[in-house]
This record gives C-alpha cells, sequence and structure tokens, in this order.
C-alpha cells in the first residue's frame, strides 16, 4: 500500500504547532532582519497540511489573514473541509492536491510544511523545496519540519524491521500490533547478544516506540518512505535553490546554554552558524529539526536584534514563578524550569522584567513599556550629565558612578504560566 492510500485508510488526526503561527515565525523573522508581514494581515500556505488541524485554528484565530493548505489525502481534506463549512470560515481554502505538482497562485508570507519532508518520495522532498523556492514572499519565512541524524540512525534500523515485517500484513492495526510486537523482541534479543555494548542504545530506541501513538507507528515507522537528513545537507538543498537558513523555528530546543560550559564555548568559536547548528545535532543527538528558510541574498541578522526592532515588540512571560520574589530577591541568580528545560536567570534588571511580565501575564508588555517598568527600579541612571546610560554595576562604563537605586518594587505573583518568549502585541496564539 503506497503512502497516499495509508492516510486514507488510517487517518492522521491534525493538532496546532504553536512554532507555526504567523506571529510566532513573522518575530522570529523581524528579529533576523526580515520585514515579515503582520500575523493579522499575511497569507499562509501550508503542505501536507492533514486534516487542517493546524491550519484551521491559526484561520479562525486570525481573520483577516488568508490560509491554504493542501493535502494528498481525501479523507484528510473533507475532514477537514467539514470543519471550515462547520466554523463557518471564509479566510481558509483546503485542497486535494500533490505537492510534487502543485502551482499556486501568487506568494505567501508565510510556508509551512510540518511532518511531510521526510516522509515522501526523494522527486516530491524535491518539488516541495521548489515550490517554496517560487511561493516565497520576499520577506517571507518558511518552515520545514523533517527527521534528523544523528540522532534517528539509532532507530533507522529498527524503523526498517518494523516496516519491512509487517510489508505483508493487511490491515492498520494488525501492521502496528506486529511491529511493535517485532521491535520489542529485537530490542531485547540485541542487549542480550551485545549486553552493555548496546543497552543503553535499544533501551532508548524501546522507549520511543513504546510512547508513539499507533498513528505515529504507522506513518512514521511504517511508511514506505523516510528520509532522516543531517541539518547541513538540508541547508544545501535549500541553497541549490537559492533559499537560505534563517534560524531554528523552536529557539529553545537547541540553544547554546543547553550545552556544558565547555561544550557551549567551543560552539561560540564556531562562527559559520550551519557549522555551528550541525555541530550541535552531533552533541545533543538530534533526531527532529524545524527549520526556518529565507530568500538567499537577506543580511539576516544572527547576534542580538537591531534595538528599532525590539523597540516594535512585546514580551509575555509563562514563567509559573516570580524570579524578584522577597524571599528570593538577594539570590545572585534563580533557576527556573521552562518547557525548554532548566534556565538560570541572573542580572537585577532582567529578573524584574521577567517579574514585571509573570504579573501582567497573558498580556503581552511592549518592550518599551517593560524597559521603563524595569530600569528605574533595577538600574541607577549614570550620574554624568552626558551618559544616559543606566547600570547596575558601581560604575557606568563611562566612567561615572550610578546614582542611589530608587525605592525597589514588590511584585505579587497574581498568575502560575511558565517560559518567556518575545512576541508581537497582538494577537495570540490559539495552542
Ligand atoms: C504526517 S502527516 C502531517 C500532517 C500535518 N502537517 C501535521 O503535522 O499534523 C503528512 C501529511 O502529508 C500528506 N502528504 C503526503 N504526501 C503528500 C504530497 N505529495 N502532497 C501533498 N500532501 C502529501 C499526507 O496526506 C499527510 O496528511
Amino acid at each position: 500500500m503506497s503512502d497516499a492510500h495509508a492516510y486514507d485508510e488510517h487517518p492522521y488526526t491534525g493538532y496546532v504547532y504553536w512554532f507555526t503561527h504567523p506571529d510566532h515565525l513573522g518575530v522570529v523573522g523581524a528579529l533576523h532582519g526580515l520585514d515579515t508581514a503582520p500575523a493579522d494581515g499575511c497569507r499562509v500556505l501550508e503542505l501536507g497540511c492533514g486534516d487542517g488541524g493546524n491550519l484551521v485554528p491559526l484561520a479562525a484565530a486570525l481573520p483577516t489573514s488568508h490560509f491554504v493548505g493542501v493535502d494528498l489525502c481525501e479523507a484528510h481534506i473533507r475532514a477537514g473541509t467539514d470543519l471550515v463549512g462547520r466554523l463557518g470560515l471564509g479566510n481558509v481554502e483546503l485542497v486535494r492536491g500533490d505537492v510534487a505538482t502543485l502551482e499556486v497562485p501568487g506568494t505567501f508570507d508565510y510556508i509551512i510544511a510540518h511532518g511531510l519532508f521526510s516522509w515522501v518520495p526523494e522527486a516530491t522532498r524535491a518539488a516541495a523545496l521548489d515550490l517554496v523556492q517560487r511561493a516565497l514572499a520576499p520577506h517571507g519565512v518558511a518552515l520545514i519540519s523533517y527527521n534528523a541524524y544523528p540522532g534517528w540512525h539509532d532507530e533507522a534500523p529498527v524503523r526498517r524491521l518494523m516496516e519491512f515485517h509487517t510489508r505483508p500484513v493487511a490491515g492498520a492495526a494488525d501492521k502496528i500490533q506486529q511491529a511493535r510486537g517485532i521491535a520489542d523482541w529485537h530490542c531485547r534479543r540485541m542487549v542480550g547478544l551485545f549486553g552493555e555494548e548496546r543497552k543503553g542504545q535499544m533501551e532508548r530506541v524501546l522507549g520511543v516506540v513504546a510512547a508513539a501513538s499507533d498513528t505515529l507507528i504507522r506513518h512514521d515507522y511504517l511508511c514506505e518512505h523516510h528520509q532522516p537528513l543531517y541539518f547541513e545537507d538540508f541547508v544545501a538543498r535549500a541553497r541549490a535553490r537559492g533559499l537560505e537558513f534563517l534560524a531554528n523555528a523552536r529557539p529553545g530546543k537547541l540553544r547554546l546554554g543547553g550545552f556544558e560550559p565547555e561544550v557551549a564555548d567551543m560552539l561560540r568559536r564556531v562562527g559559520d552558524p550551519v557549522r555551528r547548528q550541525q555541530y550541535m545535532d552531533f552533541f545533543a543527538h538530534t533526531r527532529f529539526r524545524e527549520t526556518l528558510l529565507c530568500r538567499a541574498g537577506h543580511a539576516i541578522q544572527r547576534d542580538a536584534a537591531p534595538r528599532a526592532r525590539l523597540a516594535a515588540l512585546a514580551a509575555e512571560s509563562r514563567l509559573d514563578q516570580d524570579v524578584w520574589a522577597p524571599a528570593t530577591r538577594d539570590a545572585e541568580a534563580i533557576t527556573v524550569e521552562a518547557p525548554a528545560g532548566a534556565v538560570t536567570i541572573a542580572g537585577t534588571p532582567l529578573r524584574i522584567a521577567l517579574s514585571v511580565l509573570q504579573r501582567q501575564a497573558p498580556r503581552a508588555v511592549p518592550l518599551r513599556e517593560l524597559f521603563q517598568a524595569t530600569l528605574p527600579i533595577g538600574c541607577s541612571p549614570c550620574s554624568s550629565a552626558s551618559c544616559s546610560r543606566s547600570t547596575t554595576s558601581r560604575s557606568c562604563t563611562c566612567g561615572g558612578r550610578p546614582r542611589p537605586s530608587p525605592a525597589r518594587c514588590r511584585p505579587t505573583p497574581t498568575r502560575r504560566r511558565c517560559s518567556a518568549r518575545w512576541r508581537r502585541p497582538a494577537p495570540r496564539c490559539p495552542a
């Protein structure tokens, strides 16, 4: 059974993926120097949109933007179109079509291909990138996710065994059950044969297979086509079409702070952004990637975003902890649990800013307003008449000394949320 029919027999239930939201893509693009389209006035194309589980909520949340979803599976498009009709949405079209031969009118500010690239034939992979090249607006952002090496090197032979073993089996339920069975038997046998040498690897694979839903087993493990990629190879394919690596769609997932200090220092010294990312994948054993592309030729800002761009943004916090609470205020630094892992926060202005955001959550606070709320409390203005800086140190870098700090605020926590991220003031993510 071809993969296209596999979706008809065992449909894939779509979800909302927060990192595909045009607001998020637009902010990441803007922070990297692109003049991205606003979320409430943009055109979005999703390739392999499934049943519209991601696109339809986005369309509902952003009624002044336009959304087009394309998928090969008739059952998916029927289910999605039915949902669009029931919701009465006029700004989203779900179209049955093949990415390999698709022509779309006009250009799109955001193109999303989540869960498609690794699971289609090579010709479709090439066509998908060609389509992005043709249809991406000049300052557009494309998100493409794919299974990645080196992480998939552990699983690839087991996945292949599962697919090979169940090829003659008819019926999705039987296939899935037998695939789980052979994976379990094989991994345990490998541990028996090779002992400690393979134990950790096989147990990790067993854990991943056991945790995977039946749908994931059917479409990620038992699919006819499955091609993980090294990041640098993916970027080479994109570059061959005049596209460039912009950033990771989930900036918190693979960050320097997630590595031991000496590894982070080594990575910091790798100037080429693609080489640095590839090193990170080796060191973090990455198995899945969500990569953002833009058109080649932009002066991509990869370090600190220019001030003018920051000034146009707002920030919200999902921290569930007040990092400037009276009880811990005197600590040098404070460690909080964020979705991407533990984060240590040091520095008075940063802690006060996060505290202000936490108290205002879920409101996104314009950065100008945040600075005003933060700097008079956390920093003292420099006493030098010619210097406009604020500083927390005993003397300013201009040589002047800070004036005494005004009274400290004592924020009261009112909400419990987690993690902080930059965003535009509106609208809000439905995820
Ligand atoms: C794993 S699902 C992902 C669905 C959705 N993007 C998500 O992440 O929830 C892959 C989707 O790609 C679609 N697909 C596969 N090959 C395609 C092609 N050549 N053209 C368009 N859609 C395709 C499948 O029908 C399926 O709905």
